[in-house]
């Protein structure tokens, strides 16, 4: 299990200032329900478009190098939206065999029209799949949005189906200016904080793979 940042090629969004959220409480409670409105709706209550645009595919790279995938072997993306890493990682290298998993209808039935059955609907907390089943689990951006003892539930789900061969990405601050643009911005979390306290809920779950941290920044 290591520290390693597998998004160091994803292009790099600052939040602006001016643009702050107004009605924070109302745009949280509708981008809670991963429906429409948060993936293609209004830019307060989500992405304000969910598009492919192919900026997954450096990162599919540097995913397929690091856990040294061949065709054949099975990845899974837990929190895959539309599918796009799922397409990416298959476009990157033919014959992975790639398959995603999130909870919102909306994106499922939107998805990439090349991931169209490979994509489950379903809790992270409970994978249906069996044990040692993937030789790579991916989540990104994901796992912060459970409850803490959700958290723990699907980091454990990881591990079971991916034993130490996974990388998940979660919101985090390191210090009080962080923090408190995080606590400003953010819309959908729902547990979150330092590295160190990341570090603890990957002890408590038994999580033993790789991770990182996606840390909110304003111009
Ligand atoms: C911030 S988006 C990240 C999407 C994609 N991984 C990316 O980085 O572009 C969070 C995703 O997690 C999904 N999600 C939220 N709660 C989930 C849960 N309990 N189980 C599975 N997916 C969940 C949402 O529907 C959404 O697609």
């Amino acid at each position: 299990m290591s520290e390693k940042n597998l998004l160091s090629r994803y292009p790099q969004s600052k939040r602006i200032i001016k643009n702050r959220i107004k009605n924070k409480e109302s745009a949280r409670e509708v981008a809670l329900k991963f429906g429409k409105e948060y993936f293609d709706g209004d830019r307060e209550q989500g992405y304000g478009g969910y598009y492919y645009d192919g900026r997954w595919l450096p990162i599919a790279k540097d995913i397929i190098q690091h856990f040294n995938l061949k065709p054949g072997d099975r990845v899974l993306d837990i929190g895959c939206a539309k599918g796009f890493l799922v397409h990416d990682l298959m476009r990157t290298l033919p014959g992975l065999e790639v398959y995603g998993l999130d909870i919102s209808e909306y994106a499922l039935f939107n998805a990439h029209p090349d991931v169209i059955g490979r994509l489950h609907l379903g809790n992270a907390t409970k994978l249906p799949f069996p044990d040692n089943s993937f030789m790579a689990v991916i989540s990104i951006n994901t796992i912060h949005n459970l409850e803490r003892i959700d958290c723990i539930a699907a980091l454990g789900e990881i591990e079971r189906v991916a034993p130490g061969r996974s990388y998940v990405q979660v919101d985090a601050y390191r210090n009080i200016s962080e923090k408190k643009i995080f606590e400003d911005w953010m819309l959908t979390a729902k547990t979150y904080g330092t590295p160190n306290d990341w570090n603890k809920i990957f002890k408590e779950a038994g999580f033993n793979g790789d991770y990182y941290w996606t840390i909110l920044e304003v111009d």
